[in-house]
């Protein structure tokens, strides 16, 4: 049987990225159904609506999507499609690993942390309004359900992949009331994981924190904005925001998604580095159960790694992207199949 998959391409690179996604995910032999939608400005072309009542059947159907980036305008127009899925779908907790690759020159080696953010409130809630000429209000929401929520889901995770350290970053010594609530929210679920260690940090002194020793945090757990920020500065660790993947999760349904924009600047040209995009794939993998294709294709990524030849032009090399993952392709085919059993189980 295959996995029926709801696929986005997106906008600018979007679509050479997921192609080489894609492709990637077939050669591991299992196999995908893909129902491929536009979403956005493509979308309102041809359906006159931005998310398209065919993509959210879709995702309803299949529960599992793997999106490209997609274009946002800037000041006006429609809103990000992102944040309308992330809604839609009552995806509320965004995940993203950090951690290295193989010959991408880093401050921080072996660096390895997981950030949460809450996905569904703070400022995001897109609750603006103009009080009088000049003055403009933009509301924070945040709830004791969105915050027990994610910190349930922050250390559900922890328990589940042994991890040591639970840090909830907040702003709480000035905004009393809502990142108060994310905190109580937060020490309350953490009572029932005593094996975890939890402690609190307050969101400036994290940046700093983060930049001097990233590896005194090792699971870190988040309001909206603040998760937005650290995530990106988090990416700096391991080369930047084309080497870091993303997962949206639901209760009922999953995106998975590279962190980086559509990149307009080198859209259609087959230079776009899709690694942050495959290893979404990965995590996407992981999420179906499919832990031996998921260590074979990151085996196999590693060993493109080590050969700088092989690389797109970001990282150095002279790759396209279509050719960077022939590349991959043809090193989970030199694997043998018992070294990534081998590593899935380590
Ligand atoms: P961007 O990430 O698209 O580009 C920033 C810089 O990084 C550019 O120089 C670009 O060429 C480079 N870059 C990005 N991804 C790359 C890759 N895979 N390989 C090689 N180089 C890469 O950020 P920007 O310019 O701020 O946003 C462009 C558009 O993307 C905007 O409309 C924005 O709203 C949208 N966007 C969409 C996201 C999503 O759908 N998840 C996330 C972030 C931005």
């Amino acid at each position: 049987m295959a996995y029926k998959i709801t696929l986005i391409p997106g906008d600018g690179i979007g679509p050479e990225v997921t192609r080489a996604a894609v492709r990637i995910l077939e050669a591991t032999g299992i196999k995908f159904s893909w129902e491929t939608f536009a979403a956005g400005a493509e979308a309102f072309e041809k359906y006159h609506e931005y998310i398209p009542k065919e993509l959210t059947e879709s995702i309803e159907r299949t529960r599992v999507g793997l999106k490209g980036p997609v274009t946002t305008p800037i000041g006006g127009g429609f809103a990000s499609i992102n944040v309308q899925l992330r809604k839609q779908f009552e995806l509320y907790a965004n995940f993203r690993p950090i951690s290295n690759l193989p010959h991408i020159p880093t401050r921080y080696p072996r660096v390895d942390l997981i950030i949460v953010r809450e996905n569904t409130e703070s400022l995001y809630s897109g609750i603006e309004h103009e009080v009088v000429p000049g003055v403009v209000e933009s509301l924070k929401i945040i709830t004791e359900k969105a915050s027990t929520r994610i910190a349930r889901f922050a250390f559900e995770y922890a328990r589940k992949y042994k991890r040591k350290k639970v840090h909830a970053i907040h702003k709480a010594n000035i905004m009393k009331m809502s990142d108060g609530l994310f905190l109580r929210c937060s020490r309350a679920v953490a009572k029932d994981y005593p094996e975890i260690t939890y402690g609190e940090h307050i969101v400036d002194n994290t940046c700093m924190q983060l930049v001097m020793n990233p590896y005194q945090y090792d699971l870190l757990v988040m309001e909206n904005l603040y998760g937005d920020i650290i995530s990106d500065l988090c990416a700096a660790f391991v080369g930047g925001l084309g080497f870091v993947p993303g997962a949206n999760f639901g209760d009922h349904c999953a995106i998975f998604e590279a962190v980086h924009g559509s990149a307009p600047d080198i859209a259609g040209k087959d230079i776009a580095n899709p690694t942050a995009v495959i290893r979404s794939a990965l995590l996407m993998l992981h999420h179906l159960g499919e832990e031996n294709a998921a260590a074979r294709i990151q085996m196999a990524l590693e060993n493109v790694y080590r050969t700088k030849d092989k690389l797109t032009r970001d990282v150095g090399g002279s790759a396209g992207t279509s050719q960077f993952a022939d590349y991959v392709i043809e090193e989970m085919e030199a694997l043998k199949p018992a070294e990534a059993n081998s590593m899935a189980r380590s």
